[in-house]
């Protein structure tokens, strides 16, 4: 995709829905109507799981009908039968469901593709992620994750805001893959690095969203410091 204008900015933007308390979950899940009809989407993981069980995931996916992707992030990895019985019980009603690229492609991610095509959701690989520990160990193996990611074809590819440049290496091996990217906002990527900067379709922003008084502004906060960031085109 090519940088947003103002108006679209908003569009590109995906809100993390995680909850750190059991009370936190029926206030996201308010918010996930809100936040679906203004910007790209809503991903929720394993704290929405662990703290509102699977029907809160469920209840997610159905607010956000129509209103944008619906992205499920239990970061699958396991061997493909395991991965397949998670993403039969729990990926129902989401657009694309996320899981890791080190898994490989023989056994284990063909598997998962193959019940999430069947399922009408799309998978989206980890390929680097936006903590400092990424460059332990998933970051020296970048182009080997890269090479799973070619083999596998997914919808989508994980790469971090928080380094840009990694988005960037993802963007020239993968011209076509949709690239989203945490880690703007709490963990210290800026807005607009991700999608000017390295070349993503998306950036998802949790906390600076999810965790403002007013979400929807945040929100738009973020769409306009992303459209102010990129170079007009
Ligand atoms: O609150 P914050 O903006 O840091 O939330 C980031 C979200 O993106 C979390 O849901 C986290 O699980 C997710 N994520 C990440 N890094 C990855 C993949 C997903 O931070 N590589």
């Amino acid at each position: 995709m090519d940088p947003p204008a103002v108006g679209e900015a908003v569009k590109r933007v995906i809100v993390a829905l995680d909850p750190a308390r059991r009370g936190d979950v029926d206030r996201l899940l308010d918010m996930a109507r809100l936040v679906c009809g203004v910007g790209a989407g809503i991903k929720v993981g394993l704290p929405m799981l662990a703290l509102g069980g699977s029907e809160a995931l469920a209840e997610a996916a159905r607010l956000c009908k129509g209103g944008g992707l619906r992205v499920l992030d239990l970061k699958l990895a396991d061997i493909g039968y395991i991965m397949r019985l998670a993403a039969e019980s729990l990926s129902r009603g989401f657009d694309a469901a996320i899981a890791h690229a080190f898994v490989g492609y023989e056994g284990g991610l063909v598997e998962l593709k193959k019940t999430l095509d069947g399922l009408g959701a799309r998978l989206v690989l980890v390929v680097s992620m936006s903590h400092p520990g990424s460059r332990e160990v998933l970051d020296p193996c970048l182009d080997k994750l890269l090479a799973v990611a070619r083999r596998v074809e997914p919808w989508g590819v994980v790469a971090p805001a928080t380094r840009p440049e990694v988005v960037a290496r993802v963007r020239e091996t993968l011209p076509t893959t949709v690239i989203l990217s945490p880690g703007v906002g709490a963990q210290g990527g800026k807005p607009g690095d991700a999608i000017c900067l390295g070349g993503a379709d998306y950036e998802i922003v949790g906390r600076m969203v999810a965790g403002s008084p007013d979400p929807v502004s945040a929100l738009r906060g973020v769409a306009e410091y992303i459209a102010a960031r990129c170079p007009e085109k």
